[in-house]
């Protein structure tokens, strides 16, 4: 039977820490769905197609990946298309508490959902889409941050948006 995961975020933007993840997770499963979604305790700056765009660009290289939305619940979505794990990058034990609270929240709405923790590598483990937008508006160099493929596109994007 062929094994599909999801690995949901904001990625707001994607960030070579979230790339590692993704990279890293579509090996160990058949398909991977890499979900776009509002965060609602957080202010995004990009649209979710403006998201979409930037994450297809960056893994048309890899094959078993989909990009995709949706509105809802990330638990309910997961049993609509079928797949077996939530995959979530952990980088350090501050992110532990939240990311706890959504996995035993996941599970309480759909039992047969499992959410699979992939420690951050050490290189990203201070990398936020935060810290990313921080320093492309102060001007500064974000191409440790994020990929190649999108650094233009972020960059003109951060700077036309504080014009
Ligand atoms: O990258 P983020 O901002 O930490 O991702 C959080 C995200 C988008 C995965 C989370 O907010 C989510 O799953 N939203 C979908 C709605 C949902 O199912 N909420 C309940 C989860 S406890």
């Amino acid at each position: 039977m062929k094994k599909s995961a999801i690995c949901p975020g904001s990625f707001d933007p994607i960030t070579k820490g979230h790339m590692d993840i993704i990279k890293r997770s579509s090996k160990m499963f058949d398909k991977l769905y890499v979900a776009v979604l509002t965060n609602s305790a957080k202010k995004s700056s990009f649209t979710i197609e403006e998201r979409m765009e930037m994450i297809r660009n960056c893994t048309k290289d890899i094959p078993n990946i989909e990009v995709c939305t949706f509105d809802g619940l990330l638990a309910e979505y997961a049993k609509k298309i079928g797949v077996i794990a939530i995959v979530k990058g952990l980088r350090a034990v501050t992110d532990f508490e939240y990311e706890f609270q959504m996995a035993l929240t996941n599970k309480k709405i759909n039992r047969e959902l499992e959410t699979i923790f992939l420690t951050t590598n050490s290189k990203y483990m201070y990398l936020s889409s935060s810290i990313v937008k921080e320093i492309a508006r102060n001007g500064g160099d974000i191409s440790d941050f994020v990929p190649a493929e999108v650094l233009a596109d972020i960059e003109k994007r951060i700077k036309n948006r504080k014009d």
